[in-house]
């Protein structure tokens, strides 16, 4: 295989805009580049700069905190409302927020614990809230036409009967879910259990969640959204600010990583190529520890990770890398640089086992499924499961209560890169291409990446909640053009 290196960062300076696979040299493309237009400048307001790498701090997201614990449940009121947070210094950008935080607020829940949040939209257009990654009921899964009207509230209730996992939840409003994520409408929701309290992990200060995402601003600093603008979103966002610095001791920190971006996939690495710890994936743990020098994240895709810094002296910094565009180097090739400052203690462990997956039922039906988007350059692409754009009213898979299935899905695009999410369920990964997939993808997953052509194999089991969720790309823009169809389970 050749070095993931050498052929990125020699490729990605040549084109300024290729998207390559790791090791594969796939170019992955949008349909229609020419679609992204420039957006108009507020008047009068004063010009902003992008601020050099690594001039501005990461914050930590914002901690929701509960209204009541009582009744054994943890209640909740979010505001969904326009405000204004500084992204880029020196400028005002209008975003999209859960009680007016930019990055998105962190919930903190507890398996077998239920999680209430009564949220109220103050915005002009109707909202979704959607828990990614959740087990609940349909009524409760903020699917794209179960919207919350302007001035209106809704309560969503979540059991939490499931392990721990990394979760989020973001706006899912029909033709709409995609500008409002991009604007901001998205939250990280950690759910823990005893097994992973019980584990010497890196926690309290030493658990950083880190929500990346990119962005593009026009000059006076606001951002500009235009359907399907891969080319345009060159601005990397950590945390809600652009390429920053997050200051750290030199022991282990543990790493809730989410990939936010409508459409952007990451590969990540750090620049010298040191060694990253990856413990879990979309749906929690993995059964083991898995040690790699790289970190693939497609959009929505979570990755739980822990980096030693106690290998590298006070003083160091080592800057988190992307290798993969669309972009330059320059502007998406760094995403935030960890500055060892102090020592510390350190008592955490990586146990060698983490915990123990569930066991997959004996599959007894098949599917397939074929994503796809017009990539003939048209101007009104559209976005296809099987050849159909999404009808909410057409059931696409109707599957039996209690059943294991396998679905083969396959990107059948040659140019356009896709991934596959299910609502209600995490999945298994069986087969990519054929082959075994590797220990990131081993665990439970809920999204999955598909470059052109790939195929996967997943084993999913329906034996939870009865009803009708939607299936889809969770490249966003796609999703909104209609590549997401129906299940329902009876
Ligand atoms: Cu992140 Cu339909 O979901
Ligand atoms: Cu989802
Ligand atoms: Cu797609």
């Amino acid at each position: 295989m050749v070095t993931r290196r050498s052929v990125l960062g020699g490729a990605l300076a040549a084109t300024g805009a290729g998207l390559l696979t790791a090791g594969g040299l796939t170019p992955l493309l949008t349909a229609n580049p020419a679609r992204a237009t420039a957006g108009t400048p507020a008047a009068g307001a004063p010009k902003v700069t992008l601020p050099p790498p690594f001039t501005v701090r990461m914050p930590l997201p914002a901690v929701l905190s509960p209204i009541s614990t009582l009744g054994g449940q943890d209640t909740y009121t979010v505001t969904i409302k326009e405000t204004a947070r500084e992204i880029i210094p020196g400028a005002q950008t209008k975003v999209l927020t859960y009680d007016g935080h930019f990055p998105g607020p962190v919930l903190r829940a507890r398996s077998g614990r239920k999680v209430v949040i009564r949220h109220r939209n103050q915005l002009t257009m109707p909202v979704a809230v959607h828990l990614h990654g959740g087990n609940v009921s349909p009524d409760n899964d903020g699917g794209p036409m179960d919207t919350v009207a302007p001035g209106a509230s809704r309560i969503y209730s979540y059991p939490n009967q499931q392990p721990a996992a990394g979760l989020w939840f973001h706006d899912h409003a029909h033709h709409m879910e995609s500008e409002h994520v991009f604007r901001g409408l998205s939250g990280t929701y950690l759910l823990s259990d005893e097994t992973e309290r019980s584990l010497p992990l890196p926690a309290g200060q030493y658990e950083v969640p880190i929500a990346l995402r990119d962005a593009r601003f026009d000059d006076t600093g606001q951002l500009v959204y235009v359907m399907d603008d891969v080319f345009g979103r060159t601005t990397i966002l950590a945390n809600g600010r652009p390429t920053p610095y997050f200051e750290v001791a030199a022991r282990k920190y543990r790493f809730r990583l989410l990939n936010s971006s409508n459409m952007r996939f990451f590969q990540l690495r750090l620049s010298d190529g040191g060694r990253i710890t990856q413990i879990g994936t979309d749906g929690g743990l993995l059964e083991r520890p898995f040690t790699t020098d790289t970190i693939g994240l497609s959009p929505a895709e979570r990755a739980d990770v822990v980096i030693d810094f106690s290998r590298y002296p006070v003083g160091t910094k080592i800057v988190l890398e992307n290798t993969l565009g669309p972009g330059t180097p320059d502007q998406v090739g760094k995403v935030l640089r960890f500055d060892v400052v102090r020592t510390a203690p350190d008592p955490s462990r990586i146990p060698d086992v983490l915990r123990t997956l569930p066991p997959m039922a004996k599959a007894t039906v098949e599917r397939t499924v074929v994503l796809s988007m017009d990539e003939d350059g048209r101007q009104e692409p559209r976005g296809f499961m099987d050849g159909q754009v999404w009808d909410p009213r057409r059931i696409d898979q109707t599957i039996t209560h209690g059943t294991s299935e396998i679905w083969t899905v396959t990107n059948t695009n040659k140019l356009v890169p896709h991934n596959f999410h299910m609502h209600l369920v995490q999945f298994r990964v069986l087969e990519r291409n054929g082959a075994p997939v590797s220990p990131a993808e081993a665990g439970l997953k809920d999204t999955v990446r598909l470059f052109p052509g790939e195929t996967v194999r997943l084993h999913a089991t329906f034996d939870t909640y009865r009803g009708t969720y939607v299936y889809h790309c969770h490249l966003l823009d796609h999703s909104a053009m209609g590549m997401m169809a129906n299940l329902r389970i009876r």
